[in-house]
């Protein structure tokens, strides 16, 4: 079978990278893909964007099966349009993926759902916003309603600061769009966990857990990024704890959404804090998790199609993911600057071909292939991802893989699973 992936980042490179290895798979072809997916996959630039031009590329490419890496095409209503040509497509439709494209949406959804989650409130002007406020103690937590790519959480220390950065979502200085909404949210502390779950309209079933380090620097400092590394280990999580995630939040999901008229199909990315009076739902990502995939696909053993088929198919129920004991981490090397100002075009030095390796591989999240040379493309540029049967034993690989690699200006963490290991 042929398989199409939408996307050009670190996830959709390990997606790439997992589905080359089921004896289902014939051909991979990726829009736009990178230059490492490029070594594994025919690449064909298309902007994520663009509706019409990937529904275009489909239609051409006629694959048997479509997978969409990231959230914008899902928000867009990529799998709706698929669908539309008769296509076999992989993720939400546009109006199940508003649980992670309006967060508005989403926190009533919870509501009505009884999914455990911070106490809110919706604003739509700045005198709702100075109102609401007086119900909420500091800090206090203030988010744009839609997509972000990470921008559109401010913690707030004062009431005057929330109110400016509603004031700056509502005109646009903050993100360049501007907002209709903006949440207002309680302040949570805790570990974070990203819990995923394959859901097929009906079923939800666990996938695997993991932890993402979303900080520049270490010991969690400076600004926010997509996320500088990630681990995945067995007892991340107790197995009593992920029931209760699974029954408690993703079903509840799966059931509502169905109740509700809008099925839910695809990967629900669970991003909670577990808090002294239990897990509470910070976000749900309606995708794989950039850079937690990295790290939990090393880990799966199931055939990735048989998971995106039974999602597709309904069948989800009926199929068990494994995952191979141990653990897996993947650390993020970046461009200096990055989530700032960053350069591109740096010749990336000491990559060793490992596309064949089963516990060690670098995906590559921002290069491209420049006069025979590869060079940094992007603000992540390197997913360097390593699996062994302990947490210290995969860093200590992907470690020692990272300090043979090299581009001017490359910032990495050197804490990667910092929490785990204190334990
Ligand atoms: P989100 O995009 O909603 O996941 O938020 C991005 C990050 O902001 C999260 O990973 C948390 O670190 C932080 N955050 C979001 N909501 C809250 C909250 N209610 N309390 C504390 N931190 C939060
Ligand atoms: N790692 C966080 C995200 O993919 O949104």
């Amino acid at each position: 079978m042929k398989v199409l992936v939408i996307g050009g980042g670190g996830r959709e490179h390990a997606i790439v990278w997992s589905l080359r290895r089921s004896p289902q798979v014939t051909e991979v072809v990726c829009a736009p893909g990178n230059g490492g997916i490029a070594e594994i996959a025919r690449c064909v630039p298309v902007d994520v964007n663009d509706l019409a031009a990937m529904a275009n590329l489909a239609a051409t490419e006629k694959p048997g099966l479509t997978v969409i890496g990231p959230e914008v095409p899902l928000a867009l209503g990529i799998v709706d349009e698929l669908e539309r040509l008769g296509l076999r497509v992989f993720g939400p439709t546009k109006a199940a993926a508003r649980l992670e494209s309006s967060k508005a949406f989403a926190k009533s959804f919870m509501q009505r759902n009884g999914i455990p989650t911070a106490a809110y409130a919706v604003c739509s002007t700045l005198d709702q916003v100075r109102r609401e406020l007086a119900r909420f103690t500091t800090p206090v937590v203030v988010k744009a309603d839609g997509l972000a790519a990470g921008k559109g959480v401010v913690i707030c220390d004062t009431h005057a600061e929330a109110e400016q950065a509603a004031a700056e979502m509502f005109s646009g200085a903050l993100l360049g769009k501007t907002e209709a909404e903006v949440v207002l949210e309680e302040f949570l502390t805790g570990e974070e966990l990203s819990f995923f779950a394959l859901c097929d309209g009906t079923h939800a079933v666990e996938i695997a857990s993991a932890q993402d380090h979303k900080r520049v620097g270490e010991g969690d400092t400076g600004p926010n990024t997509g996320g500088m590394g990630a681990y995945s280990t067995d007892g991340i999580a107790t197995p009593a704890m992920r029931q209760w995630l699974l029954r408690n939040v993703a079903q509840k999901v799966v059931d509502g959404m169905k109740a509700e008229g809008t099925p839910f199909k695809g990967i629900l990315f669970c991003g909670l804090m577990m808090t002294s009076r239990g897990p509470m739902v910070l976000e749900f990502n309606t995708r794989w998790g950039d850079p937690e995939t990295e790290a939990i696909l090393l880990r799966m053993e199931t055939d990735l199609c048989d998971l995106f088929n039974a999602s597709i198919d309904g069948t989800a129920g009926q199929l068990a993911v494994k995952m191979r004991p141990g653990a897996s981490a993947c650390v993020i090397a970046a461009s200096g600057g990055y989530p700032g100002k960053y350069a591109s075009g740096r010749v990336i030095h000491g990559l060793t071909p490992n596309q064949s390796r089963e516990d060690m591989v670098v995906f590559h999240a921002g290069t491209a292939a420049k006069d025979g040379q590869l060079v940094t493309a992007g603000g992540r540029v390197l997913a360097v991802s390593a699996m062994a049967p302990d947490l210290r034993s995969a860093l200590d690989k992907a470690y020692a893989e990272l300090g043979k690699i090299s581009f001017e200006g490359m910032q990495f963490r050197r804490d990667i699973g910092h929490r785990a290991l204190r334990g």
